[in-house]
C-alpha cells in the first residue's frame, strides 16, 4: 500500500512537471549552436535529423542554405544553382525600382524567361553564415578586434560580436557577403500582395508572399563573391533545400529557420505594462489619424493611392502588429502574470544579495525612464512622421499631429514646451501651421530642445535599465535551472520548432490550420483592388488546371494556398524556410496571427501561430501563372 501511495505521489510529480514544460512547448527561438540540447525534444514530437544536419562548422548543414536577405528578412536557397526564395514583400523594393509605366512587374509580376534576363540590383546583399562561436572569454581578455579580424581572414568574410542573455555571453557570427543578387521572378500584387493591408496579420490567410532572386559568385570559377559583372556564375552552395510536395497536415512538426529581429521576452511586467497602458494606444491613435487622412485622400483619387502605398503600407503594417500584441497581452493578462511571477522570484532572491535588489532597482529604472521613452515615441510618431511639402494631405497630416502631439502630453509631465502654444498661436493655429512647412520644420528642432530629454529609441538603450538586465538574467537562469533559455532575437540564425495547428481565435471560433485556392477564389472581387486577382489564375481555377500543386481538403483536389503552425518567430522571419521532420521546405513563413504578435513579448501556446505560404501555391504560380517552368526544372523534389 505505501508503495502504491509513492507511485502516485511520484506519477503525480512526474505530471506536474510535464505540464510545466508543456507551458514551453514551441516557445523558443534557439541557437543552431544550442540546438543539440534541444534535439531530444525534438525527435521526441517527430523530428527525424540529427543536431549536425541543421548547423555544423565543419559540415554542409542545412543553415548553409539559408541567407540574411538584405538585411531584414530571410532567404532559401532552393537549387544547386543559388536560387533564392523570399518573400514578395522582401523584394518589393527592387520588384518596385525596376518598375516603370511601361514594365509595371508590380502589378503585372515579372518572370525571366532565361538567367540572361535576370535584373542585377545594386545595393542589395545576401549572407550566408559560415560558423558562430562563443566568443565570451576573447571579449572580456580585451581581444574583440582581434578576433574579429582573424575571423574575417582579410576581408574573405564579415564577422559580428554580439551580447546575447543581456551581454552575459558574448557571441561572433561569421557570413559571406554576396553582393550580385539578381531579380528572377515575382508575381502579381494581386497575388503576392493578395489582401493588403485588410488580410495582413490576419488569418485565414490567401497571400503568394513568395519572390525569386538567384546568387551570383565570381567569374574566376572560385564560387566566391564579387561585385557584380555580367559574366558572373552562379553560385553552388554546398546546401540547398528539397521541396516538399506533399505536404504536411494538422499536428505534423515543422521547423523555421531563419532570422528573427528582436524580441523582449524576459522583461519585467513593468516594461509590457508600459507598452500595452501608454506606448501602443498612443502610437495606434497617431497613426489611425495619419491612416485616415491617407484613406479618404486615395479613396477620392487614384494617383495619391498610387501614390502613397508604401509609406501606407508601412504606417499600416506597425499599426495593425500593435493592435494585436495590446489585445494579446491583455488577454493573456502578461502584465500580471509577470508580476506574480517576479513577487516569487523576489522571495527567492532576498536571501542572495546579490541578487536581492535586482527587481527593486529595474523598477526604479523603469519609473525614472518612462517618461523619457514615452516623451521621444510621442516626438517620433509626431513631429518625426511629418512630410514639409505643399500636399494636402502631408499638410493636414501635420495639422493632425501637431494637435496630437499636445492631445497625447503625458499627464505626469506637468511642463508642455512653452515653444509649442507660443509658436503654434503665432502661427495661427494648427491648420495654419501646418501650411508653413518650413516653420513647422524650425518647429521639430525648437520642440526637440525644448524637451530637454535624451533620444533614446527604447528601454534597451537605457544604461540604468540594462545593467540590471545582465545580472538578472543571470540570476533567472539560477532560479530555474532546468529551463532552457533562449536568448533574445537579435537578427541572428535561430531555430523555432512546433506543429502545424489551428487555434481557438475566440469564443466558439475555431481557425483551421490550412487555406486553399477556393478561398482565394472566395474572395476574389476585380472591384477592390487588394483582392483583384491576374485573369489567368481566374482561367487557371475554371480549368482546374493545377499540375501536380495539389492536395484533397475535404474529398474535393485544390491547390492550398497558406498554412499556420506554433513556431516561435519574429519580424525578420520573413521569408524563412519552414521545414517538415526531415529538413524538407513546406512553405515560407512571412507573417503572424494578429493577436499571436504578443509573442515578442510573451509566447502564448494557445494563439501564436507563424503563417507561410504553402511551397505547392509557389510551385504553382511559377508554373502555370507565371509560365517559369525552366525554375522548375532546376529544383529537386521529394516526391
Ligand atoms: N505583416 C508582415 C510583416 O510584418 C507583412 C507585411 C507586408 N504586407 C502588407 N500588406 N503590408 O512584414
Ligand atoms: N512580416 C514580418 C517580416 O517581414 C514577419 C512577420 C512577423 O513579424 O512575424 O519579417
Amino acid at each position: 500500500m505505501k508503495k502504491l501511495f509513492r507511485l502516485i505521489v511520484l506519477l503525480s510529480i512526474i505530471n506536474c512537471q510535464l505540464s510545466i514544460s508543456s507551458a514551453y512547448a514551441d516557445e523558443g527561438m534557439w541557437l543552431p549552436a544550442q540546438i543539440e540540447g534541444r534535439v531530444k525534444d525534438m525527435r521526441k514530437k517527430g523530428f527525424k535529423l540529427k543536431a549536425a544536419d541543421l548547423y555544423s562548422a565543419e559540415k554542409p548543414s542545412l543553415s548553409d542554405a539559408i541567407v540574411l536577405f538584405g538585411g531584414g528578412c530571410t532567404g532559401a536557397i532552393v537549387s544547386p544553382e543559388g536560387l533564392l526564395l523570399t518573400n514578395h514583400h522582401c523584394g518589393y523594393g527592387q520588384i518596385q525600382k525596376h518598375s516603370s509605366v511601361e514594365h509595371d512587374y508590380l502589378t503585372n509580376g515579372f518572370w525571366a524567361a532565361n538567367r540572361t534576363q535576370e535584373l542585377p540590383n545594386p545595393g542589395l546583399e545576401v549572407r550566408i553564415m559560415i560558423r558562430m562561436e562563443n566568443v565570451t572569454e576573447a571579449v572580456a581578455a580585451g581581444r574583440r578586434d582581434e578576433t574579429i579580424a582573424a575571423a574575417e581572414q582579410g576581408g574573405r568574410y564579415k564577422a559580428d560580436i554580439k551580447p546575447l542573455y543581456y551581454g552575459n555571453e558574448q557571441w561572433m557570427w561569421v557570413y559571406e557577403v554576396f553582393t550580385d543578387v539578381r531579380l528572377v521572378a515575382a508575381p502579381p500584387s494581386s497575388i503576392g500582395k493578395f489582401g493588403g493591408d485588410t488580410d495582413n496579420w490576419v488569418w485565414p490567410r490567401h497571400t503568394g508572399d513568395f519572390s525569386v532572386f538567384r546568387i551570383y559568385a565570381s567569374a574566376d570559377g572560385s564560387n566566391r563573391p564579387a561585385a557584380y559583372s555580367p559574366d558572373n556564375v552562379p553560385y553552388r552552395p554546398s546546401k540547398f533545400f528539397t521541396i516538399a510536395t506533399d505536404g504536411t497536415k494538422e499536428g505534423d512538426f515543422t521547423f523555421v529557420y531563419g532570422f528573427p529581429g528582436t524580441t523582449r521576452e524576459y522583461v519585467t511586467g513593468d516594461a509590457v505594462d508600459y507598452i500595452v497602458e501608454r506606448s501602443n494606444p498612443m502610437k495606434i491613435a497617431l497613426r489611425t489619424l495619419r491612416l485616415d487622412i491617407i484613406k479618404e485622400a486615395s479613396e477620392a483619387d487614384r494617383a495619391t493611392r498610387i501614390a502613397y502605398a508604401a509609406r501606407q503600407a508601412g504606417i499600416a503594417n506597425s499599426w495593425k502588429k500593435w493592435q494585436g500584441e495590446s489585445w494579446g497581452l491583455e488577454r493573456r493578462g502578461t502584465v500580471a502574470r509577470k508580476r506574480a511571477e517576479e513577487a516569487e522570484f523576489a522571495r527567492w532572491a532576498a536571501s542572495r544579495p546579490e541578487y536581492a535588489h535586482l527587481l527593486d532597482s529595474l523598477a526604479a529604472g523603469y519609473d525614472r525612464w518612462d517618461d523619457v521613452l514615452y516623451l521621444n515615441e510621442l516626438y517620433n510618431e509626431t513631429f518625426r512622421a511629418m512630410e514639409f511639402t505643399d500636399s494636402e494631405i502631408d499638410r493636414r497630416t501635420n495639422a493632425a499631429l501637431l494637435r496630437g502631439f499636445v492631445e497625447w502630453w503625458p499627464t505626469s509631465v506637468a511642463r508642455t514646451p512653452e515653444i509649442i502654444p507660443h509658436v503654434i498661436d503665432s502661427l495661427g493655429g494648427y491648420e495654419g501651421a501646418a501650411r508653413h512647412p518650413k516653420a513647422l520644420e524650425v518647429l521639430r528642432t525648437e520642440v526637440w530642445s525644448a524637451l530637454e530629454i535624451p533620444r533614446v529609441g527604447s528601454f534597451a538603450a537605457i544604461p540604468d535599465i540594462v545593467r540590471h538586465y545582465t545580472p538578472y538574467m543571470r540570476a533567472l537562469r539560477e532560479y530555474q535551472p532546468d529551463r532552457l533559455f533562449y536568448p533574445d532575437a537579435n537578427l541572428t540564425l535561430r531555430i523555432a520548432y512546433g506543429a502545424v495547428s489551428g487555434y481557438r481565435y475566440e469564443d466558439a471560433v475555431w481557425h483551421e490550420p490550412v487555406t486553399t485556392i477556393d478561398g482565394v477564389m472566395a474572395k476574389d472581387n476585380p472591384e477592390i483592388y487588394d483582392y483583384d486577382i491576374p485573369a489567368k489564375l481566374r482561367e487557371l481555377y475554371t480549368a482546374k488546371e493545377y499540375g501536380r500543386w495539389t492536395t484533397v481538403v475535404d474529398g474535393r483536389r485544390t491547390v492550398p494556398v497558406c498554412f499556420i503552425a506554433s513556431n516561435h518567430t519574429s519580424g525578420g522571419n520573413s521569408g524563412s524556410p519552414i521545414l517538415n521532420a526531415r529538413g524538407e521546405l513546406l512553405g515560407l513563413n512571412f507573417d503572424r496571427t494578429w493577436p499571436g504578435t504578443m509573442s515578442d513579448l510573451e509566447f502564448d501556446p494557445a494563439i501564436c501561430r507563424n503563417i507561410s505560404v504553402d511551397i505547392r501555391y509557389v510551385m504553382f504560380t511559377i508554373e502555370k501563372v507565371g509560365g517559369a517552368g525552366w525554375l522548375i526544372d532546376e529544383m529537386t523534389f521529394n516526391n
